[in-house]
């Protein structure tokens, strides 16, 4: 197809967004493996038609869903009008929407089934006929991860893992693996098949503007590196609370939990991007070098370590946004003897020369009382306070605080003399906020890492090397927590703020940010 470039009335009215480019996309055939799953009709198809909308596919593009039920092309057109219908942060244009599913095809099978690929590899040597130029292959595997090396294996067997004269690249969703073991084994799996350059992991926390913003502030500015460091830094917290349960997915989160959903993954990402050294260059291997070399630094604890650094608990019965809702335990599907953590926190410490005794301290949790995804950094207190005994009493020490989400920003709290005849402080906040600064909705993060993913720049995403250290840290801690079947798994009311057995890892003279 020919995708259409058409700018909405306030892209046209905004001057704050000028400048911003289009980048350059070779011709490519996408292929969605499970492109009729909750992730598709939610995220991806979502974001491939907000992409088209703002002109940024390539000017052929063409895309095969592959999943189990039985349709033709036009079935699956319609559900994937619906998809975007639905969930695109944009009210769709008919043009551009008929543009983008006129050509879109669907191919019927099982994952493991042979004929699959088969007509898989008809159907893309027929694009590239009718292109007159192989175009580039990206295989997008958003299935069950049970899915990943029999797909990548039958790729690679149908001869799609490579082409001559294009480039092919495969995206595999998260869960990258298990725990370390099963980590591991995928990735030799897929590597068995593909270049570690043609494989792109999805963490899709770093395709959040606010998650790049964390470079940009770094490493754009004179003003924060310089303290940005132990001598500075007294702790960090991250946190990523959800004010929802865990929806229909009982049969995922009870094998999961809070700790292999959001920690090891996108909380981790926060942690590397937030504690990395400033890399040479934004090449993605230089940035994922860093990465790997903070992930390093971070000592996995031992067995008798975890009861000390970490905690986990359970969502009880409570209110959340005004409505009555059950416990972990009373949702459909859980076991009600389930021991599966819906809340997750942990004290790291990341052992270099930048940070040594600087604590790190994590928590996430379903049904809190409120969303937010967010970095707080506080400064230690100033050395002396001059005016003591003249009402310093509201001095408290500096904090960066990055929101990730809602509220897209950064601000940066500061002690401020309080106006009248007295040296009164307390403090006030100095904002940045995206909404109010570009005047522009920040894309999803599913936009960015797909046209990423098809232009080939694999900084966003999560090298091999990087998934095993991932894993290295949180392993020991599930290990830990699942040779634990005795002690009771802590409560929380739902809509709280979380169990009061995490204020323990804090200390007695630090609290988590209210949330
Ligand atoms: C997903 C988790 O990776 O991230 C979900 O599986 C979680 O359980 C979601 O709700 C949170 O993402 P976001 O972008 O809404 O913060």
């Amino acid at each position: 197809m020919q995708s259409a470039a058409v700018a909405t009335e306030s892209e046209q009215e905004n001057p704050l967004i000028e400048g911003l480019e289009r980048l350059p996309v070779r011709p490519t055939a996408l292929v969605i493996f499970g492109a009729t799953g909750d992730l598709a009709h939610r995220k991806l198809l979502p974001a491939l038609y907000n992409l088209a909308h703002e002109g940024s596919l390539p000017e052929r593009f063409e895309m095969i869903g592959v999943a189990r039920r039985g349709q033709e092309d036009e079935d699956f057109q319609d559900m994937v009008r619906e998809s975007i219908v639905r969930f695109s942060r944009r009210r769709p244009d008919q043009k551009v929407l008929d543009g983008l599913l006129s050509e879109m095809r669907y191919v019927p099978g099982v994952f493991d089934d042979d004929q699959v690929y088969g007509e898989l590899g008809r159907a893309l040597r027929e694009f590239d006929e009718r292109a007159g130029q192989p175009l580039n292959r990206v295989f997008y595997l958003s299935t069950a991860p049970q899915f990943f090396p029999v797909i990548a294996s039958k790729l690679g067997a149908a001869e799609l893992s490579q082409c001559e004269k294009a480039e092919t690249r495969i995206v595999i969703e998260k869960p990258f693996g298990y725990d370390l073991a099963s980590a591991r084994r995928l990735n030799d799996e897929v590597l068995d098949v593909f270049e570690e350059s043609q494989v792109f992991r999805i963490d899709h926390y770093l395709g959040k503007e606010t998650v790049q913003n964390l470079m940009a502030l770094r490493f754009a500015n004179a003003l924060f590196e310089p303290v940005w460091n132990r001598n500075f830094i007294d702790h960090v917290q991250i946190t990523a609370a959800e004010d929802i349960g865990i929806g229909g997915r009982a049969g995922y989160y009870e094998g999961a939990g809070a700790l292999r959903d959001l920690v090891q993954n996108h909380m981790m990402q926060l942690l590397a991007l937030l504690t990395m050294e400033p890399p040479s260059s934004f090449d993605a291997d230089r940035v994922r070098d860093e990465k790997l070399k903070v992930l390093e630094s971070i000592v996995p604890p031992s067995p008798g370590d975890v009861a000390a650094m970490a905690v986990r608990a359970q969502y009880g019965p409570g209110v959340v946004g005004g409505k009555k809702v059950g416990g972990y335990l009373e949702e459909d599907g859980v076991d009600p003897h389930s021991r599966t953590e819906t809340y997750a926190a942990l004290r790291l410490s990341v052992s270099n020369w930048r940070w040594a005794g600087v604590p790190v301290f994590l928590r996430t949790g379903k049904q809190l009382a409120r969303k937010v995804t967010e970095i707080v950094v506080t400064l230690k207190p100033v050395p002396h306070l001059a005016f003591k005994n003249i009402g310093s009493v509201g001095v408290q020490p500096n904090q960066i605080i990055l929101t990730v989400q809602p509220d897209e920003g950064v601000s940066v709290s500061l002690g401020a003399k309080i106006p009248g005849a007295t040296m009164r402080i307390r403090p006030v906040n100095m904002e940045f906020r995206y909404g109010t600064s570009f005047l522009s909705e920040s894309p999803e993060a599913y936009e960015r890492l797909i046209l990423d993913a098809m232009r080939g720049d694999a900084t966003l995403f999560t090298r091999g090397d990087e998934i095993i250290a991932l894993w290295g840290i949180i392993d020991p801690i599930l290990q830990a927590w699942h040779a634990d079947t005795s002690s009771p798994v802590p409560q929380y009311p739902a809509g709280s703020a979380g169990p009061a057995e995490a204020d323990r890892l804090l200390g007695s003279d630090r609290r988590w940010r209210r949330l």
